[in-house]
């Protein structure tokens, strides 16, 4: 069962043309990737399913096309976003910061044993539970957003560029407990990367953008075999 499905979506700034067609789909309970170079249109094609950009073409939702929609109204019908740069409250506590994600819901046994499910996953967040979100580091501030949005209980996760400004050890420890998350929870997640080889720890396959086209699509294992993706995403 396809959740996602974008079809020839395209959006402008003003009058400029940053998407021009893409096209992808994210099934139920799968992970998908949108790779690219920087400028490629990764950030506005998630912003144009979470509704913060205005998008031509189709976004099917659980079979009903949702572009038009409202932010409020996306995030209502299950679709979590966790915006480059985190977005996180700092002058609220980790705590605090888990309970608004969970602001939607009034099953309040369901949010306690989430909370504890996000504090297994990400242990660091433990440690940190009382302290201010702007005192963690960049790594536990990634993984406060990506708790943030898994208490809305959403059905697809949006991941824009989780190891932006990690060192490499930490984007991979974020990945690989992200990776868990999904394992767990069947959440479906679109994750936006730069960097191909952290993508492939958690996502099944995945499209490359340039210039707000798709120029390839395949699984992980087909992706990773391609020359011009190993020259231009892998490092070698
Ligand atoms: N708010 C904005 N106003 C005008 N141009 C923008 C804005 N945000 C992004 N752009 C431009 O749109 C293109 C795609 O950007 P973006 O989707 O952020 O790419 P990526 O996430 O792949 O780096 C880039 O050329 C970028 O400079
Ligand atoms: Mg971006």
């Amino acid at each position: 069962m396809t959740l996602l499905e974008l079809q020839s979506v395209t959006a402008f700034y003003g009058p400029v043309q940053v998407l021009d067609g893409v096209s992808l789909s994210v099934p139920e309970g799968g992970a998908v990737g949108i790779l690219g170079a920087n400028g490629a249109g990764k950030t506005t094609t998630l912003r144009s399913i979470s509704g913060t950009v205005r998008a031509g073409g189709r976004i099917l939702y659980d079979g009903a096309d949702i572009r038009g929609k409202r932010p409020e109204q996306v995030a209502a019908m299950g679709i979590a976003h966790v915006p480059e740069g985190r977005g996180g409250f700092g002058a609220l506590t980790v705590r605090e910061n888990l309970r608004i994600g969970a602001y939607l819901r009034r099953d309040r046994k369901g949010v306690e044993s989430d909370i504890e499910f996000v504090l297994e996953l990400f242990p660091n967040l433990r440690e940190r539970y009382k302290s201010h979100a702007s005192a963690l580091s960049g790594g536990e501030q990634q993984m406060l957003a990506v708790g943030r949005a898994f208490m809305a209980k959403p059905r697809l996760l949006l991941l824009d560029e989780a190891s932006l400004g990690l060192a490499p050890s930490t984007a991979m420890t974020v990945y690989d407990a992200i990776a868990k998350l999904r394992r767990e929870s069947g959440i479906a997640m679109l994750v936006v990367e730069q960097n191909a080889n952290l993508a492939f720890r958690l996502v099944d396959s995945a499209t490359v953008l340039e210039t707000g086209r798709n120029v390839l699509s395949g699984t992980s294992a087909e992706l990773k075999g391609m020359d011009e993706i190993r020259r231009a995403y892998l490092g070698g």
